[in-house]
Formats: C-alpha cells, sequence, structure tokens
C-alpha cells in the first residue's frame, strides 16, 4: 500500500475531533464534531434530564385542574423547540403578532411563542383556549404542549398547537362569496359558548383560521389573549386592558366586530353580500339610527381601533349580531335574498320587513385591523421590541439580539 492509498483511506474515514455540552434546565445538548473528508460536521445530541417541570395549579377546572409546563429548549443547531413530548423542527414563521411570533413546524404543529405576557396572563389564555376546545370540539386548535422556553433571554411562553391551514382572512380575500358560510360558522361557535359567557372580544378575521376537509371549509377561533369565559362560576380573562370600562360577556358584540371588520377590509365582495353586510351593521342606539359602517355619530368609528371602545358601550346592542340574530338573518338571506321590495329599498334580513338600502359606496380604510397595544417608554436597560411593542431587557453583553428571532445570542449567524 502506498502512501497515496493511505491518505484516501484517512480521508473517507470518520473522525472524532470532540465534544461540547451545555446544561439547560432539564437536558444536555451536546455537539459533537468530526471530520468526514474535508468536511467537519456538527451533529447535535439532546440527553433528557430527570424531570424539573413546573406545576400551574387551577382548582376549579376538573379535568384542567392541574396545568403542566414543559420547558423547552431551542437548538440552536437545528433550529427546532425541543420538549418532552417531542421535537419540533422550525419549518417557517407564519408571522409577528402583538405579543411574539408563531412558527409552523413539522409534526403538523404551530408554536406560539409569547413575550411579554405575565405567567398569570398566559395561563389565561391557554385555560381559555383549553376550555374553548373541550365546550365546543374543533372550535379552535388543540393545545398539545405548553411551556417555557428556558434557554432564552426573554423566557417566552410557548404553546405548541394544531396547524391549520390559513387564517380567514385570506381565504375570504380570495372568495369573498364565502362571507355567508364563514359568519355561519363563526355564529354556531359563538352560540354553543354562550353558555359559558365566552367573549373573543379581538374579533377579526385574521383570529380565525380554516383547515380544508375534502372540498369543505371549516373555520375555528384562535388567539385568545382578550377573551373572556366564565366557567362554574370564575372568570377567566386574558387581559385587563378593558377591565375599566367592559363586562366580560355582550351577547351581541363579537359578531358585530367581525362584520364591520370583514365588510371594511375585504377587497371586492359582492354587492348583495355588501348590502347584507351593512344591514346587519345597522341598528338603533337610545332610538337613534346606527350605522356602524359609517361611524354612529356622536360615537367616533372611524378606524379599526375605536370598534373596540365603541362595542364596549353599554348603549350598544346590536340585536343583527347576536348569534341567534345572525343565524337567523344568514337563513333568511340565503333563503329569500333581499332583493325582494320596491326600488331603493331591500328586506332587512334580521327584521324581514323592506327598509331603505343602504350606500354601497366602499370607504377607503385608514388603517388594517390590529390589535390594541399601548404605547410606551423603556426604562433604563431595557428596549422596545418592535415586533411586540414590549420592553425587554436588553441582552447581556457580549450577546446581541437576532433582529429576525429577536433572541439573544453569542453572535449573529451570516
Ligand atoms: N394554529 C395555527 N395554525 C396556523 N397558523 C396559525 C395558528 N395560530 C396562529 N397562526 C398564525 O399566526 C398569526 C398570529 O397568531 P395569533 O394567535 O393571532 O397571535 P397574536 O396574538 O400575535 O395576534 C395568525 O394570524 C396566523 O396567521
Ligand atoms: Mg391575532
Amino acid at each position: 500500500m502506498d502512501i497515496h492509498s493511505v491518505v484516501g483511506l484517512v480521508e473517507l474515514a470518520y473522525a472524532f475531533i470532540d465534544v461540547t455540552c451545555k446544561d439547560t434546565f432539564e437536558r444536555r445538548i451536546c455537539v459533537e464534531r468530526s471530520v468526514k473528508g474535508s468536511e467537519t460536521t456538527e451533529q447535535v445530541n439532546v440527553v433528557r434530564h430527570k424531570s424539573n417541570k413546573l406545576w400551574i395549579r387551577q382548582n376549579s377546572f376538573s379535568e384542567l385542574s392541574v396545568m403542566e409546563f414543559s420547558t423547552f429548549t431551542h437548538d440552536d443547531y437545528a433550529d427546532g423547540f425541543i420538549s418532552d413530548k417531542g421535537d419540533y423542527r422550525i419549518i417557517r414563521d407564519l408571522g409577528s403578532g402583538t405579543f411574539g411570533t408563531v412558527y409552523q413546524t413539522t409534526k403538523r404543529r404551530v408554536i406560539k411563542e409569547i413575550v411579554g405576557m405575565t405567567r398569570a396572563q398566559f395561563q389565561q389564555e391557554v385555560m381559555i383556549q383549553m376550555k374553548v376546545y373541550e365546550a365546543v370540539p374543533n372550535s379552535c386548535p388543540k393545545i398539545h404542549d405548553v411551556g417555557v422556553l428556558e434557554d432564552d433571554y426573554e423566557r417566552p411562553f410557548i404553546i405548541v398547537m394544531e396547524q391549520f391551514d390559513n387564517t380567514a382572512q385570506k381565504i375570504l380575500q380570495q372568495n369573498p362569496a364565502m362571507i355567508p358560510d364563514f359568519l355561519r360558522q363563526v355564529a354556531r361557535i359563538l352560540q354553543k359558548l354562550e353558555p359559558f359567557e365566552f367573549n373573543h372580544r379581538d374579533f377579526k378575521s385574521d383570529n380565525v383560521m380554516y383547515k380544508m376537509e375534502g372540498d369543505k371549509v371549516r373555520f375555528a377561533l384562535i388567539d385568545f389573549g382578550f377573551a373572556c369565559i366564565t366557567v362554574g362560576g370564575k372568570k377567566y380573562a386574558g387581559t385587563t386592558y378593558f377591565k375599566k370600562t367592559a363586562k366580560c360577556f355582550r351577547k351581541s358584540r363579537d359578531l358585530a366586530q367581525m362584520v364591520y371588520e370583514v365588510e371594511r377590509y375585504t377587497p371586492n365582495i359582492p354587492e348583495n353580500i355588501r348590502t347584507f353586510l351593512r344591514l346587519l351593521l345597522t341598528f338603533d342606539i337610545n332610538g337613534t339610527k346606527c350605522e356602524m359602517f359609517k361611524g354612529c355619530p356622536p360615537h367616533k368609528i372611524d378606524e379599526w381601533l375605536d370598534t373596540y371602545t365603541f362595542l364596549d358601550n353599554d348603549a350598544v346592542e346590536n340585536p343583527n349580531t347576536t348569534p341567534e340574530g345572525m343565524l337567523r338573518a344568514l337563513d333568511f338571506f340565503e333563503e329569500h335574498g333581499i332583493e325582494a321590495c320596491k326600488n331603493g329599498f331591500v328586506v332587512h334580513p334580521a327584521k324581514e320587513e323592506c327598509v331603505p338600502k343602504p350606500s354601497a359606496e366602499v370607504v377607503t380604510p385608514k388603517d388594517k385591523p390590529v390589535t390594541p397595544v399601548a404605547s410606551k417608554k423603556c426604562p433604563e436597560g431595557k428596549e422596545l421590541n418592535p415586533a411586540t411593542r414590549r420592553c425587554i431587557k436588553k441582552c447581556p453583553p457580549p450577546k446581541v439580539r437576532n433582529p429576525k428571532t429577536r433572541r439573544c445570542v453569542k453572535k449573529l449567524k451570516t
């Protein structure tokens, strides 16, 4: 054997270089470096330690009386979240919302990462989603795991849940003729949740998801960060944001907000559907006619954010947008349409009488539907997370913030 073939053999062989490990709360992550040919490769091994779980007690929930928080770690080498119940590899970001980022992962799951919320608030959001799922099966994504990302400086909370195909907003933009079916499905869900005095309170078409099932589109609610539900006499509320002005539950609140949002922000709605939506948004406030799509003077509803305070006003009760009112109006609309009156009049689908036709003029939206967040100046040592508008601790030097993932990392990947 000459010297050249020996070198050749060595080049093909696997040569072990070293192994480095780091311990996180529950597990040890080791990276083995080896050489194959001229390439150095790294292999990540995760060694699970004895469980060191956080237990949250919620006594008034029967079967949910103990909620288990897993600790997650973020595997920097493979871009994944690791929990006891399975490793999730990130496929892509689905977008950043009010409180963090939502990732699509393997196993048809999504991971909602939440920063800047207290543990109590997070717990409320999770409990509400679990309770909604329990009360009306498949009305929201099933939760598979909840936890805290321990190896991240911000220590975000995490919800691992069932993945849906896309937002209702997306599919309604592609096919606005689907609006009546969409409203029927969400009204049915809300109707079944009425005994629990459930309000979503941030009800817009990007907080509803859909899944194709055969050739049927099934809608489901998400994002319970503002929601409110009463179970066994105990109230669960996602946020205290509306506490001063609002009752937990108003029968007509959520659908009024949704109809407003869909009517105003969905392009190319067929005219009869637009008229139908505008009729739903026409109702009396203390004997004065209110057309919510135009604003209802003296109430200011010029912009999306105004709907939150408007709909929390006790005087605002829209009989057309209670779940029952909506379902009745949809039945009528689908059976008879709205055209059976003389010129300039249409049938009000909830009142079932002829009323003047609302104008079809489309108002150009001034803003896009967003969840209200208070503006903030950050104290010393903290900085604003532009995605969440939360003050977060600055990264401890020498760590720097990755602007994409917003995690504190040793160095930015290039
Ligand atoms: N279960 C899910 N399946 C697929 N996409 C989801 C799911 N949950 C959330 N998303 C996507 O992430 C976005 C933000 O999630 P959301 O729960 O509304 O958070 P935020 O409180 O930040 O608004 C949604 O509008 C949707 O596009
Ligand atoms: Mg949302």
